[in-house]
């Protein structure tokens, strides 16, 4: 009998370090919004998104004619075709098209994950996909949340705890990290949304007036996609 593969909980980027990705599967975490707005993106049609961590890399693509999108603090950055709110990707005229993408923190954690065997991505829209996904990959995997600014946030660590509950009759799991995300979501179970309620980006996002992409990003099973990285862009 072979032996299970691993599954771990990174909480933040700013951990990665302790955390080997040769010959491991990453899966990047940022419900509010960065990858729950690439899966709806890719379920759209959208063609492909290239993921680029800094502005300046972003208005490079823009002078070469590409769409690009941008968000910096919640906010959509100006100068930019797009932002980050995945209600803009549903649009006909993105389909088949490809878009250079830009967040404050999911796109820092894509390009610092580039040394993993497979990077994918995950949100509450595609749980069910992705945990069937890595459950026939059976490969050791880390579950890496985006965050805020480096410090841990309630909707990713919420999100690596929901996705371990489906992954771990299939997966070894021994870390504080794994237990810390897997406490949350048994608490979440009670209400989800009390909780997230606390999150410092669902604060700020709603100071912003964007409710409904909280909402939706914390809708589960909509796309049964599995965005992956082909070495160039994000894609389905
Ligand atoms: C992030 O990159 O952390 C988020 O996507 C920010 C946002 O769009 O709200």
């Amino acid at each position: 009998m072979n032996a299970q593969p691993n599954v771990e909980v990174c909480l933040s980027p700013q951990l990665l370090h302790l955390y080997p990705l040769q010959n491991r599967v990453v899966v990047i975490v940022d419900v509010l919004r960065a990858t729950s707005t690439i899966i709806t993106a890719l379920a759209h049609e959208v063609a492909g998104i290239i993921p680029v961590a800094k502005l300046e890399q972003c208005e490079a693509y823009k002078r070469l004619g590409f769409i690009t999108a941008a968000e910096r603090d919640g906010k959509k950055a100006e100068g930019f075709d797009l932002g980050n709110s995945p209600f803009s990707y549903m649009a006909e005229e993105l389909k088949g098209k490809t878009i250079v993408f830009t967040t404050t923190n999911g796109t820092e954690a894509i390009s610092k994950s580039s040394s993993a065997s497979l990077i994918l991505i995950g949100g509450f829209l595609n749980i069910t996909a992705l945990s069937k996904f890595l459950i026939e990959k059976n490969q050791d995997t880390l579950l890496l949340c985006a965050a805020w600014k480096g410090k841990p946030n309630i909707e990713d660590t919420l999100f690596t705890g929901a996705l371990l509950h489906k992954l771990l009759p299939h997966f070894s799991s021994s870390t504080d990290d794994n237990l810390l995300a897997l406490s949350l979501y048994q608490q979440s179970m009670l209400n989800k949304w009390e909780l997230i309620q606390k999150s410092s980006h669902v604060k700020r996002l709603q100071g912003l007036g964007i409710e409904r992409d909280i909402e939706f990003c914390l809708s589960e099973d909509l796309y049964p996609v599995v965005p992956y990285f082909n070495g160039e862009a994000l894609v389905i």
